[in-house]
């Protein structure tokens, strides 16, 4: 990959934070923060002229510096204050020599309070039409450094007292409980106590008007849930209860105590990312928090279940124990990616979400990391800019939790258990390396745990596994797959787990060839339970079909029959069988039953679907197609939610009637539009399941104004999970004329709240009607994006999102023509060349398959 930029200086050489004495006093109407700050630290180095710290677009306005030594407090006086712009620096230069030692600094300054997603921002919310504000922060990576002067940098930990002005009347929430609260000129100074040493990026606050829900561990850590009051109180139950068995969870799984003494976790109107991990205080944004009891989905409620867990993982590794530099946030994040798995699936078995780590991790990644030109997972960060490209999640979530998750298959669950125990006590309140926690794992399991993981870790990719067999003859061999298979580098090998059905097989293959002579000659199966993060190409068609024969009898396992189809769709796109044989394979599946597999039934169609845009007569043979697999399903399982059902059925239903409701089935297609009707008369008498699926069939077939409705109910509704359904419903749309007037709502913030905007944009853009509109509507606005997302973690969402839509020659030009003169932008660069490699490789996967796909509807 592209080198974007020179190492940036790491200040915390050069001084070293011990405690930060920080007052902020927000003014929503101003939006100005006045601030002030004393640090206190040691200054490392040889002597010099000037004490440096971050900052960013602030107004530093005084300066004052003290030494601390055997002789006393002396003041120093301070010659000039300099703000370096380009460097995010303000240096104190003296008249006098500064030796290493201790100092403290204090500064006065002028904060903004943002309208962007990052630093101290805004949030301008209505509850019941009156206009409302929440003023929150968002310090992840480096934007603490917007907020006040500080060392920003993970390895500066410190130890922090915050003192907060609220308006009267409102919450004021930080990382650590309150210690004293006073009036004063009409409004309230509310000091916290001392948090314990910890990461700027960490630091967190919150003020608004909220209402919130407590209870307590078992340990006794008091456990809040908060929301604005444009939602009901009950809504953050189900959030509270996640937080508290999760922590409970942790706290037994980790073997280390949770280590504040209390957690508050709180939605945020307009917020960038998913969540954010702030010790003690975890934000969100509200869509992945707020569960309004009967009108949430099984799927959403599974989410926010995830994503809680996810963020109370970090409480430990993470915030207790942090990377020393941003090259190691993979280990941050991709461990909390396997762990929001591992205690979901601790908290509520029923739900069978191992699964899910398998279809949606799973396949995030390797269809990301197929990608010729994708960064490895462990990959330097030179300035903290780079880290909102280079952190692709697909890459540094999905694929990094599937290799922790196969260590932990490699090692155990019990070894794996003992060595984070040890991680985290040897490493409490201190950064590590990712060395640091394969040493705790290595002496824990007995195991060379650096040995397995580096090459899966340092080599961009993953290998295709290919399976010979004539009776006990075995021939196996790894390959570097890629989709463009010319780029496939031959010398490349992986340590890989074979996890193999048959005896004799060896555990591990690490050369590019093994050959095994089996006792018993039965066909083998590789990878059980998808647990190894490679595809397997059985070549001989008489091993292939056995292994169609047993998926179709169910005597594969879910996460097996999904993984097969899975790799045929890979293989397919990578030119080494034909996407006509994915779709002859699909034919065994007629009589599944698993939601799991059913979702990658629907992206195999999905796939099939791509084909309409070089052929448009294919997509009458391709809803019939669509017809015949769900004919079975739909019948058992119909509309009505039974008593008892498992959470996968119910969740199944929504997938075959939205399958249906795309097929033009027409009795599903019947039934989802009266249910719209049933909708706009009573919400309460459609099931919060079934709800976009008639808000689809509404908006697609454009019954009499179903898009004014769905409009006005988006300006009126909070409820995130009924919004997500108007989006999706809407961006359903077959007309152009709709999605104009879609668009022409995304500028304006009071319909389209600015975290939203990227969502709207892509669904309209996947969808075949909408997609040209959509698309120049991108790029005639593009300035707008620019200036709105630039600096944002979302903004290189839009060339990624873009690439993933187009399939035809004429649109791979028009996005080089487009975004290929964007590659200036280091934010962008790198997404913009993975986009155009992406287009390429569906655009000769097309051309290659589209006759043997027509061959396949003629039959
Ligand atoms: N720490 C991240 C959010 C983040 C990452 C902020 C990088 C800034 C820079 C947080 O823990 C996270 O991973 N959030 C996820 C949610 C998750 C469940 C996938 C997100 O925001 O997508
Ligand atoms: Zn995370």
């Amino acid at each position: 990959m592209k080198l974007m930029s020179k190492d940036v200086a790491h200040l915390f050489e050069l001084f070293q934070p011990e405690h930060y004495t920080l007052q902020l006093d927000p003014d929503g109407e101003t939006r100005e923060v006045r601030g002030r700050v004393t640090i206190l630290g040691q200054k490392k180095g040889r002597p010099s002229q000037r004490l440096t710290f971050h900052q960013h677009g602030l107004k530093i306005t005084s300066a004052s510096i003290t030494k601390h030594d055997k002789k006393g407090d002396q003041e120093i006086a301070v010659a000039r204050i300099n703000v370096q712009k380009s460097l995010d620096e303000v240096r104190l230069h003296t008249e006098s020599l500064l030796h290493a030692g201790s100092y403290s600094v204090t500064l006065e300054f002028v904060a903004p309070v943002q309208n962007s997603m990052t630093g101290i921002y805004g949030s301008p919310y209505e509850v019941a039409g009156e206009k409302k504000l929440v003023i929150s922060t968002q310090f992840e990576s480096h934007f603490a450094r917007q907020a006040f002067p500080c060392i920003d940098e993970p390895e500066a930990k410190a130890t922090f007292d915050l003192t907060l002005t609220v308006p009267q009347g409102q919450v004021g929430l930080s990382n650590m409980p309150v210690s004293k609260q006073e009036e004063k000129d009409g409004r309230v100074v509310i000091t916290f106590e001392t948090t314990p040493r910890m990461s700027t990026y960490l630091l967190a606050f919150a003020i608004g008007d909220y209402q919130s829900r407590e209870t307590k561990t078992k340990d006794g850590v008091l456990v809040r849930t908060w929301t604005t009051k444009d939602h009901s109180p009950e809504s953050i139950d189900f959030a509270l209860e996640c937080a508290k068995r999760g922590i409970e969870f942790f706290n037994d799984y980790y073997g280390a105590p949770y280590p504040l003494p209390k957690q508050d976790l709180i939605s945020v109107p307009n917020f960038s990312a998913g969540a954010m991990e702030n010790w003690g205080l975890i934000t969100f944004r509200e869509s992945v928090f707020v569960a309004e009891p009967g009108s949430i989905s099984q799927g959403a409620k599974e989410y926010v279940s995830l994503v809680i867990c996810h963020e109370l993982s970090h409480m430990w590794f993470g915030d207790l124990v942090t990377m020393k530099w941003w090259n190691d946030l993979w280990l941050n994040e991709s461990f909390a990616n396997v762990m929001e798995y591992v205690a979901t699936d601790g908290l509520f078995p029923e739900w069978q979400i191992f699964n899910q780590f398998v279809t949606s991790e799973g396949l995030a990644a390797f269809r990301r990391d197929s990608i010729a030109g994708i960064q490895p997972i462990k990959t330097a960060v030179h300035h903290p800019d780079e880290i909102s490209t280079l952190f692709d999640p697909s890459i540094v979530y999905a694929k990094g939790g599937r290799l922790l998750n196969m260590l932990r298959t490699y090692i155990g669950e019990d070894d794996f258990r003992k060595g984070l125990t040890a991680y985290f006590t040897k490493h409490a309140y201190k950064n590590t390396v990712g060395a640091d926690l394969w040493a705790a794992l290595s002496e824990a399991s007995g195991k060379d745990v650096a040995a397995f993981m580096n090459p899966w870790l340092e080599q961009p990719n993953f290998p295709v596994v290919t399976v010979d067999q004539q009776g006990g003859e075995l021939r196996l061999s790894q390959s570097h797959f890629l989709l463009d298979a010319a780029k496939a580098d031959a010398a490349r090998l992986w340590p890989v787990p074979l996890l193999a059905t048959s005896e004799g097989v060896p555990a591990l293959l690490e050369t590019s060839t093994a050959d095994v002579k089996l006792s018993v000659p039965d066909y083998v199966r590789l990878n059980q339970n998808a647990v190894g993060h490679y595809i397997v190409h059985y070549t001989r068609p008489e091993h292939a079909a056995w292994l169609a024969g047993l998926a179709e009898r169910k005597e594969l396992n879910e996460v097996e029959r999904l993984m097969l189809l899975s790799d045929s769709s890979l293989l397919a796109r990578a030119g080494k069988v034909s996407f006509d044989s994915t779709l002859s394979l699909l034919e065994h599946y007629t009589q599944e039953t698993s939601d799991p597999v059913w979702d990658i039934m629907a992206l195999i169609l999905a796939d099939g679907r791509r084909f309409i845009d070089a052929d448009p007569t294919l997509e009458d043979s391709i809803k019939a197609l669509v017809r015949s697999l769900i004919e079975a399903e739909y019948k058992r399982l119909g509309w009505q939610e039974t008593d008892g059902e498992s959470t996968q059925d119910t969740k199944l239903r929504a997938s075959i009637l939205g399958l249906g409701v795309y097929a033009d089935h027409e009795d599903i297609t019947k039934e989802a539009l009266e249910l719209f009707e049933a909708y706009k008369t009573d919400p309460s008498a459609v099931s919060a399941e079934l709800r976009g699926i008639a808000f689809g069939a509404a908006a697609r077939h454009d019954v009499s104004g179903a898009v004014d409705w769905l409009l006005e109910q988006d300006k009126t509704v909070s409820n995130p999970d009924i919004k997500a359904d108007i989006l999706g419903g809407l961006t359903a749309t077959h007309s152009p004329e709709v999605a104009s007037r879609l668009l022409a709502r995304l500028q304006n913030p009071d319909l389209v709240r600015m975290q939203d905007v990227d969502h709207w944009l892509v669904f309209l853009m996947r969808n075949r009607y909408t997609r040209e509109v959509a698309w120049q509507w991108m790029q005639d606005n593009w300035a707008w994006i620019e200036q709105t997302y630039k600096g944002d973690q979302n903004y290189d969402h839009y060339p990624r999102y873009a690439a993933s839509c187009f399939s035809t020659r004429e649109y791979l030009e028009q996005y080089k023509a487009f975004f290929g003169p964007k590659t200036e932008q280091v934010a962008l660069a790198h997404n913009i060349t993975l986009g155009i490699e992406e287009i390429e490789n569906r655009v000769a996967w097309l051309e290659r398959d589209l006759a043997a796909v027509q061959a396949y509807f003629k039959k």
